[in-house]
This record gives C-alpha cells, structure tokens and sequence, in this order.
C-alpha cells in the first residue's frame, strides 16, 4: 500500500519523505489554511519542492489539489483544473463527487488532465468516479468513523467492487486519523492511505520498541566488546 501525506506544509513534507519515503501528497483548502500561505505559494511552493526531488511527474510522485470548492458548474470546474493542472505535471486534480464533479472529472481525464474525485462517502459514488476513469477516488475514512458510520465494509465494497469490473483507478482512503485505520485500510486492499504525519509516526510507535531498545543496550553495555 501506498502512503500519502495528507499537508500543505513543506516542512512536514520534507519530513515525511526523506523518513517514510511517502509517495505522494494529497492537500484540500483546510491544509492549506493550516500552512499559512496563499493558496498559489502554498501549491507552487509543493510544486517547486516535487521539481527539487527530481520528482518529475504525477506518476512519480502525484500532489493532489483542490478546485475552489465554490464552483457549481462543470464548465467552471474544467477551466479552473486546466489553470491549476498547467502549473505542475505533479498536480492531480481533486474535483466533488457530485453530478457536475463527475461531468467535469471524465471531460478532464479525457482531456488529459488526471483528476482525483474527494469527497466520497459511499460505494456508489466510488463506481461513478471509476465508470469516468478519475485517477484516483478518495472516500473519507475518518470523517465517518468521527459520524459513528461504518468504514470497514465500506472500503471493503469499494475494493471488491473494483475489482469485479477491473476499474484502474486507484482508491486513497483519505482523512485516515490511526494506525488502526490504516491497518483496516490495508486489509480491505486499498492502493493507498492518506494521512498526517503525526498519525504515520504514532503508527510506528511501540512502548516495547523502546523498552526493547533499553534492555538491548543494558545487555550491551554489560558484554566485553
Ligand atoms: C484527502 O485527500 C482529504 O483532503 C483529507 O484526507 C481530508 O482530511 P482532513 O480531515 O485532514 O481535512
């Protein structure tokens, strides 16, 4: 399974890939406002860093971003991809799963222009994303389980149903709050997890690694080198 990061912050960035060797980042405006940038310094800024890595392209290392979330219309979504797609080949497009989204999102892949459809709670808006050939679909993993909703069956429907038709696109569980959900995410087979990068170090953190680890130096210390 893949890991993503799921921040507009370049120094968590920086973090998570040269430690975890994430590869990919996904974003959405509340990511960004926690940066503290503008939206265009804080995607050309991820696009710059992508283009220091050698990180040449989206199938390299893809960077999710957002669409303005006010846009209602799919000619209005299209345009405003296209703008956003043209600064970076790194860029994927996250568009809304809702009617407009998904006109937007097969017109965009069509075009060329990789899309990631967000925002996605159930299995059926999971098939018309892939039915429309998005890159990516994101069903959110964390925002339901904080509603009390199933999310097991839920990936697990979305995986089977993927491969029952042989669908190509690739399903990011995003909003992934635990080492748990990660865990349950890998099981139902998903390609990839997206998280912050708090969550991927609490999910390598274990009190018997590091007691482990004293117990291995005490021995250490005591034998004759
Ligand atoms: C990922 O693509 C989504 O934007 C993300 O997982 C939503 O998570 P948030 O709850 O951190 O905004």
């Amino acid at each position: 399974m893949k890991y993503f990061l799921d921040s507009a912050k370049l120094d968590e960035i920086e973090e998570a890939y040269e430690t975890f060797g994430i590869d990919g980042i996904t974003t959405n405006p509340r990511h960004v406002q926690a940066s503290g940038k503008s939206i265009m310094d804080a995607i050309e800024g991820m696009a710059k860093w992508a283009e220091g890595k050698k990180l040449t392209d989206y199938r390299r290392f893809p960077i999710s971003v957002e669409i303005n979330p006010h846009l209602e219309k799919a000619d209005d979504m299209i345009r405003e991809a296209k703008r956003i797609a043209s600064i970076s080949k790194n860029f994927v497009i996250k568009i809304p799963c809702n009617p407009a989204g998904i006109t937007a999102a097969r017109a965009l892949e069509r075009d060329g222009v990789r899309t990631n459809v967000t925002l996605v709670f159930v299995p059926t808006q999971a098939l018309l994303a892939a039915k429309n050939k998005a890159l990516f679909v994101s069903p959110f993993v964390g925002w339901k389980e904080a509603n009390g909703e199933d999310t097991q069956t839920y990936i697990r429907q979305i995986v089977d149903i993927y491969r029952n038709y042989a669908f190509e696109t690739e399903i990011i569980c995003a909003s992934v709050r635990s080492g748990k959900q990660i865990v349950d995410c890998a099981v139902a087979g998903a390609h990839i997890a997206t998280a912050g990068l708090q969550v991927y170090k609490d999910s390598i953190t274990h009190p018997y690694t590091r007691d482990g680890l004293d117990v291995f130096c005490d021995a250490w210390d005591k034998t004759k080198q």
